[in-house]
C-alpha cells in the first residue's frame, strides 16, 4: 500500500448521490404491485387480547388483509429462533399475550398507505388486564443477575479484595447515579419493503446495519436457506444500534406479503420508533471509590441495575468500563436486571460505556473534589499502564497524550479548583472533563475487487454505511491498494449477495472490513503486474514484479517512469473482462494477546443561568486516540456526532413513560429532545494518531461509539464546577438545578 489516500480528508464519495436524491433508501423502493401495511398496537401495558373487532377494518376501502393473533401465520423457524438466548423475543402475534403498551397486535394491509392507516384505526380491541410492572425502584426487590451478551459471560469482575481496599483508602466516595431510558431516533425511520420473488425466494429492502446478519436471522426465523433471501440496505439515515437486528415489523410484513401475494411496505411512524425497535434501558448505578490521601485508588466497587422487558434477555453493561479504565488493585463489579412491562431494550451507541462512564467519571470528579485535587491530575495518577482487568498489554494507548493535548487546547491549567469560582454576569461558568474509552475489536469479513478494461474498479463488501462515511474510507483503502485514484473506484455495499460484510456496530465496521478490502485490492493489483511482465506486447515485459510500480491506474518501471501502460491498455489488449482479487479479514490469535481499546478525553465549558437553572455548553475540546484515522474529515464529523449524542444524554434526552399505563409519552421529536444546532457549540476535535501493529493489520480502532462515552460526565462535572451542585441523575434539566 503506498498510503497516498489513507488519512486524506477525501469528500464523501456518496455525497453527490445523496444531495441529488439519487441514493435510494429502503422506503423509496416501489416494486410493481406494492401494497402498504399499518401496525395496530396494544393500548394496555400488560395482559392479553380478549377480542379484536376487525369487521369494520376488513370492510374499509382498499383493505386486503387484517392480521391479528388469531390468523397470523407462524414463522416456520420460530422455535429454533426462540431457543437462542439474547435474541429479542419478537412480538409477531403468535399468541394473545401483551407485555407492554404499544406492542404490535395487528397488521392491516391495504392498497394505499392512508387506507391502511385508516383501517388500522378501525380495529377495536378488548383486553384482560394484568397488573403492570412500571416502576423500577418498586420492582427492584425482584432483581435478577444480569445475563451475558450474546451467550457471553454475565457482566461482572473481581480482582483483589474490595472490602480491604475500601478500608485502606481513607478518602471515599459513595454515590448512586441514574441514567434514564433513551431512544435511538435515527433521522430515517425503520422501513421494510418485502418482495416474494416466488414462494421460495425473498427480497427485502430493509433499514439494517448488517445485511448478512439480517439475512441470517431471517433464514433462521423463516426456516429458509440463506441463499434464498436477499437483503438490501445500500443507504441508511443513521442507526445507533436500533437497526442492528430485525424487529417484529420486518417478520410480520414478510408473512403478510406472502398472505396477500403482493410486495408489502411498512414504515414505522416516529411514535412507533419509541415502542418497537429497542431503546437504551434505565440504569441505577452505585459507585464506591476509596483512595489514599494522595489520590491513589485503593478500591472501586460498581454495582447496579438496568431495566429489562418481561420476556427478553439484555443487560446494559455499564460496569465494563470500571473493570479496565483505572489502575486499582481491588475491584468488584456486578449487575442485575429488573423486569418491567416495557418493550425490549437493546444496544444503543456505546451500550454500557455511555451510562457507565457517566457514573464512573462523575465519581472520579467527586473524589478529586474531596481530595482537593485537580480532576485531570487524579486521572493521570491512576492511569492504567496495562489492561488491569486481563493483565494484558494494551495494543497501543495514548490516553496521557489525549489528556495533555486536550488540556492545553482547552486552557485547563487556568481552572480554579473551587466550584463557583468563575462567573460572567448572571452566568456561572464551569469547566469539567472526563475520560472516553471504547473497545477496539474486529470480526469477519470478505471482499472482492475487480479492475475493469475501462480503467475503473468495482470493490464489493456487504457492509453498511450508516451515513458515517464507510463508502468513502473503504474507497480510499481500496484505491490505495489498487494503485488507482479514488474517483475511478466504485464501492458496493449493503447487499447480502456481496461478500460477507461486517455489522456496522460495536465500532467494528471499518476495522473489520478494511483489511479484507485492502487484501482484495492488493491481490488485483498484483495480478495486473504479473500480467504485464509476462506479456510480450507490454512495455514492461520481462521486468521483475518488484520493479513495477503503480499509480493512478498505470503500471510503470521503477527505473523509468515513462516506460509503462495503463490498466485499461493492458486489460483491453489481453481481452480480459477484468482481473479479480479476493480478501478476507478475521481476528488473529496474535491480536488476542493485547487489549485493544480506543481512548480519549473531553473538556467541556458550561454556562449556567443561576436564576433559571438552564445549562448551555459553550465550549468542547475532545482529543481522541483511536489508532489510524483513515479520513480526517469524515472521522472528525463522526466524533462530533458522537459528542452531540452525548450532549443529548447529558442535557435533554429521556424516554418517559406514563406512570399509569406505561405508554411512552416522549414518542416524537417534539417531546423527545435531541440536541439541535442551537444546543451545540463549536467542537474542537483533535486526533492523536497512533501506530498500532497489534489491533489489526491496518491499525484501525474504530470511532463509532467512543466519542459518546464520557460526555455526560464531563458536562455534569462542569455543572458541578459552575454551581457546586452535583447532579447524579440524567438528563441535567433545569428543575434539578433550582
Ligand atoms: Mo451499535 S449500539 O454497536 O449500533
Amino acid at each position: 500500500m503506498n498510503g497516498k489516500l489513507i488519512g486524506n480528508p477525501v469528500d464523501r464519495v456518496d455525497g453527490r448521490l445523496k444531495v441529488t436524491g439519487k441514493a435510494t433508501y429502503s422506503a423509496e423502493n416501489h416494486p410493481e404491485g406494492m401494497v402498504y401495511a399499518a401496525i395496530v398496537q396494544s393500548t394496555v401495558p400488560r395482559g392479553s387480547v380478549l377480542r379484536m373487532h376487525t369487521d369494520e377494518a376488513e370492510k374499509a376501502p382498499g383493505v386486503l388483509k387484517v392480521l391479528t393473533p388469531r390468523n397470523m401465520p407462524k414463522p416456520a423457524g420460530l422455535a429454533q429462533y426462540s431457543a437462542i438466548p439474547m435474541l429479542p423475543k419478537l412480538p409477531v402475534m403468535q399468541d394473545s399475550e401483551v407485555f407492554y403498551n404499544g406492542q404490535p397486535i395487528g397488521l392491516v394491509v391495504a392498497d394505499t398507505f392512508e387506507r391502511a392507516v385508516h383501517a388500522a384505526s378501525l380495529v377495536r380491541t378488548t383486553y384482560v388486564d394484568k397488573p403492570a410492572i412500571l416502576d423500577i425502584e418498586k420492582a427492584r426487590a425482584n432483581a435478577q443477575p444480569a445475563p451475558g451478551i450474546f451467550g457471553g459471560p454475565p457482566p461482572g469482575h473481581t480482582r483483589g479484595d474490595v472490602e480491604a481496599g475500601l478500608k485502606a483508602g481513607p478518602v471515599r466516595v459513595e454515590a448512586t447515579y441514574v441514567t434514564p431510558a433513551e431512544t435511538h431516533h435515527p433521522m430515517e425511520p425503520h422501513a421494510t419493503v418485502v418482495v416474494w420473488n416466488d414462494p421460495e425466494h425473498l427480497t427485502l429492502y430493509d433499514t439494517t446495519q448488517g445485511v448478512h446478519f439480517s439475512r441470517q436471522f431471517l433464514a433462521l426465523l423463516l426456516a429458509m436457506p440463506q441463499e434464498n433471501i436477499r437483503v438490501l440496505s445500500p443507504f441508511l439515515g443513521g442507526g445507533f444500534g436500533c437497526k442492528g437486528l430485525p424487529w417484529g415489523h420486518v417478520v410480520m410484513s414478510v408473512l403478510a406479503a406472502k398472505e396477500v401475494g403482493r410486495p408489502v411496505k411498512v414504515v414505522l411512524t416516529r411514535q412507533q420508533m419509541s415502542m418497537m425497535v429497542g431503546y437504551r434501558p434505565t440504569t441505577v448505578q452505585k459507585l464506591e471509590l476509596a483512595a489514599s490521601p494522595k489520590g491513589q485508588l485503593t478500591a472501586l466497587r460498581h454495582t447496579g441495575i438496568s431495566e429489562l422487558s418481561e420476556q427478553d434477555s439484555f443487560a446494559e453493561t455499564f460496569t465494563a468500563v470500571s473493570n479496565m479504565l483505572y489502575a486499582c488493585p481491588n475491584v468488584t463489579t456486578a449487575q442485575q436486571v429488573v423486569r418491567l412491562s416495557t418493550s425490549t431494550p437493546t444496544f444503543m451507541r456505546a451500550p454500557g460505556e455511555a451510562p457507565g462512564t457517566f457514573a464512573l467519571e462523575s465519581a472520579m470528579d467527586e473524589l478529586a473534589h474531596q481530595l482537593k485535587m485537580d480532576p485531570l491530575e487524579l486521572r493521570r495518577l491512576n492511569h492504567a499502564d496495562k489492561d488491569p482487568e486481563h493483565g494484558r498489554p494494551w495494543s497501543s494507548k495514548s490516553l496521557l497524550e489525549c489528556y495533555r493535548v486536550g488540556a492545553e487546547r482547552f486552557g485547563w491549567k487556568k481552572r480554579p479548583l473551587a466550584p463557583r469560582s468563575l462567573r460572567e454576569g448572571d452566568k456561572l461558568i464551569g469547566w469539567g472533563m472526563a475520560t472516553a474509552t471504547f473497545p477496539a475489536m474486529r470480526g469477519q469479513a470478505a471482499a472482492v475487487a475487480r479492475v475493469l478494461p475501462d480503467g475503473t474498479a468495482v470493490v464489493q463488501c456487504g457492509g453498511a454505511d450508516l451515513g458515517t462515511g464507510a463508502y468513502t474510507v473503504f474507497t480510499q483503502v481500496a484505491a490505495d491498494a489498487l494503485g488507482m485514484s479514488h474517483q475511478k473506484v466504485r464501492m458496493e455495499m449493503g447487499d447480502s449477495q456481496l461478500p460477507l460484510g461486517p455489522l456496522a456496530g460495536g465500532s467494528m465496521s471499518t476495522a473489520t472490513a478494511s483489511p479484507a478490502i485492502q487484501g482484495a485490492a492488493a491481490s488485483a493489483r498484483e495480478q495486473l503486474v504479473k500480467l504485464a511482465v509476462a506479456d510480450k506486447a507490454s512495455p514492461l515485459y520481462g521486468l521483475a514484479e518488484k520493479d513495477v510500480l503503480t499509480e493512478d491506474g498505470r503500471l510503470f518501471s521503477r527505473k523509468d517512469k515513462s516506460k509503462g501502460e495503463t490498466y485499461a491498455q493492458l486489460l483491453t489488449r489481453q481481452q480480459l473482462p477484468h482481473v479479480e482479487g479476493k480478501g478476507e479479514s478475521a481476528p488473529k490469535e496474535e491480536e488476542k494477546k493485547y487489549s485493544g481499546h480506543a481512548f480519549g478525553a473531553h473538556f467541556v465549558e458550561v454556562r449556567v443561568d443561576e436564576a433559571l437553572g438552564t445549562v448551555r455548553v459553550s465550549r468542547i475540546v475532545s482529543t481522541m486516540a483511536a489508532g489510524r484515522i483513515l479520513n480526517a474529515k469524515t472521522a472528525s464529523s463522526q466524533i462530533s456526532g458522537g459528542i452531540i449524542f452525548g450532549l443529548g444524554m447529558a442535557l435533554t434526552e429521556e424516554t418517559l413513560r406514563d406512570p399509569r399505563n406505561g405508554r411512552v409519552m416522549t414518542a416524537d421529536l417534539a417531546d423527545y429532545h435531541v440536541p439541535v444546532q442551537a444546543d451545540v457549540p463549536k467542537i474542537d476535535v483533535q486526533f492523536i494518531e497512533e501506530e498500532d501493529k497489534f489491533v489489526n493489520p491496518l491499525g484501525i480502532k474504530g470511532i463509532g461509539e467512543i466519542a459518546t462515552t464520557g460526555v455526560a460526565a464531563a458536562v455534569a462535572n462542569a455543572v458541578f464546577h459552575a454551581t457546586g451542585k452535583r447532579i447524579r441523575e440524567l438528563p441535567i434539566t433545569l428543575d434539578k438545578l433550582l
